[in-house]
């Protein structure tokens, strides 16, 4: 377990933390807690729903990576399942800002390839900025889904997103997280490259058609694999790279950047835009020494 996650569990009030210990200390925890272990915790610990989401964000924010700011941004996302999923910000040293994870797209796309079609609700620890508003409206759940803050009444999405902008001014009926896959297949591809392509079939790319998918190799031992679909936005720019999707599963599976042994990215021929370049120098700024595997298909 990572040094700021066994601070934040020594951090929490004795009252939570004997119930939590073992869930989050369990050697197959992965940054998510299920229905039923937050049901039990409520009785546990007789704090609401709420009270308990809030609780858990300093636990969400210990994963947050941000050698610039400096500033830990903890996110909770609950799925339409009722399993809870952590989410934290990335920051990356020597390449351009825009590049950055905020802890809400980290949360949404951890529950999205873990396999929810939408969210029911998100506690996040600082509000939500604009960008992160405009990626949640992109949502298969974006109607319904509430945001809870600390020390603020529970809002719907849209109440912090009035008059928004969305999929519909562009006539695209998709939405991330639907749960529609593409079912593109190549006879080139190997296990990494294969990986890869299964998670360009759930991306989400209505705008550009340029779906695509990446697939991480660590160095440890045994086969583990991290994948990541594109996540495209209506606004264009807070669009979510594959390679942050998939480098948000490692973080959240607390395995370390320079274990990465290989990367590999599909995308489609048919695409209007590639991502090839921008993730090659993403892997170069963190150091890696890899060059990226890449397929169009
Ligand atoms: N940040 C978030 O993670 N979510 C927000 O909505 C606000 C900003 C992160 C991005 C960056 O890593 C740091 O906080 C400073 O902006
Ligand atoms: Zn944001």
């Amino acid at each position: 377990m990572n040094k700021q996650l066994q601070n934040a569990l020594n951090a929490l009030p004795e009252n939570i933390a004997m119930y939590i210990k073992p869930i989050v200390e369990d050697k197959h925890f992965g940054a998510t807690i299920s229905a039923p272990q937050f049901e039990q915790l409520i009785k546990q610990t007789g704090l609401t729903d709420k009270q308990l989401r809030l609780a858990l964000l300093p636990l969400a924010a210990s994963y947050s990576i941000s050698p610039i700011s400096k500033f830990c941004v903890g996110a909770i996302a609950r799925g339409l399942s009722g399993q809870l999923y952590f989410g934290a910000n990335i920051e990356f040293l020597n390449v351009p800002l825009g590049q950055s994870v905020h802890a809400e797209q980290s949360a949404i796309s951890h529950a999205w390839m873990k396999g929810e079609k939408g969210l029911q609700d998100i506690t996040i620890n600082y509000s939500p900025c604009g960008h992160c508003r405009q990626f949640m409206n992109e949502l298969s759940t974006a109607e319904s889904m509430r945001v809870q803050l600390p020390e603020q009444t529970e809002k719907s999405l849209q109440q912090y997103l009035p008059e928004s902008f969305g999929p519909k001014d562009l006539d695209i009926d998709s939405r991330l997280m639907d749960g529609k896959p593409l079912t593109h297949v190549s006879a080139e591809a190997d296990q990494l490259m294969q990986k890869a392509i299964d998670a360009l079939n759930i991306s989400h790319a209505p705008y550009s058609g340029s779906y695509g998918g990446i697939a991480i190799e660590l160095n440890t031992e045994g086969e583990s694999f991290y994948c990541g679909a594109y996540a495209e936005n209506a606004a264009f720019n807070p669009s979510l790279p594959a390679l942050q999707v998939a480098l948000i599963q490692m973080q959240m599976a607390g395995k370390d950047f320079s274990t990465i042994s290989a990367v590999a990215l599909v995308e489609l021929k048919s695409g209007t835009i590639s991502h090839q370049a921008c993730t090659q120098s993403v892997l170069d700024a963190l150091a890696l020494d890899i060059e990226l595997k890449y397929l169009a298909i």
